[in-house]
């Protein structure tokens, strides 16, 4: 990424302290979205990955996630597919539980939205443990589909999501934007 890509999209992410709960830090990335320039240079970047990777469809994981690949799917000329949380997708799904740090989460996915034939960059805000990244990637799997990639904009670097996502993700890219 380009350093003045880079410092504009860092500069655009505000720091709240205590949110959602005493003593974490939140990154709130709602300053990018709503700054047209740092907004558009986002979804290029991510489009260049889908082309770069060669995506035949790009999956973008629940909410945040939605708001930055269904633009980059669309400039890319790709179809979106949402992966979302459990009992919201009215078709048949494919579900994956994974653990969280008090309890565990449930994701879905549509599984005729992919074939075989797809090849899927999975796109989402940010990487922080880890855990609904690597639960997507194989929901794609069970799908019957190839993950090509997986980009964020945010890597949050001392949570160690990296090292859980490259197992994951069996030799397919891991593309963070920017890590703090
Ligand atoms: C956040 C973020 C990622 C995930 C990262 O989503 O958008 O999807 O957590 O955390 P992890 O790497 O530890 O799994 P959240 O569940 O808060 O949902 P939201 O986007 O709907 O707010």
């Amino acid at each position: 990424v380009p350093e003045g890509l880079r410092a504009l999209l860092l500069g655009r992410i505000r720091d709240v302290a205590d949110h959602p709960a005493p003593g974490v830090v939140f990154k709130d990335i709602t300053p990018l979205l709503a700054d047209p320039a740092a907004f558009s240079a986002l979804t290029e970047a991510l489009a260049e990955l889908c082309r770069k990777h060669g995506a035949t469809k790009v999956v973008g994981l629940e909410a945040r996630g939605f708001i930055l690949a269904a633009p980059a799917a669309e400039r890319a000329g790709l179809g979106f597919i949402p992966v979302r949380k459990a009992g919201k997708l009215p078709g048949a799904t494919l579900s994956q539980a994974y653990d969280l740090e008090y309890g565990s989460a449930e994701i879905e996915i549509h599984a005729e939205d992919l074939s075989a034939d797809d090849r899927v960059l999975v796109i989402d805000d940010v990487l922080a443990t880890g855990g609904t990244a690597e639960a997507s990637l194989r929901l794609i799997r069970r799908a019957g589909a190839q993950v090509v990639g997986l980009a964020v904009l945010l890597e949050i670097g001392f949570l160690a999501g990296r090292d859980r996502v490259l197992t994951a993700l069996e030799g397919a890219p891991f593309e963070a934007l920017i890590t703090v």
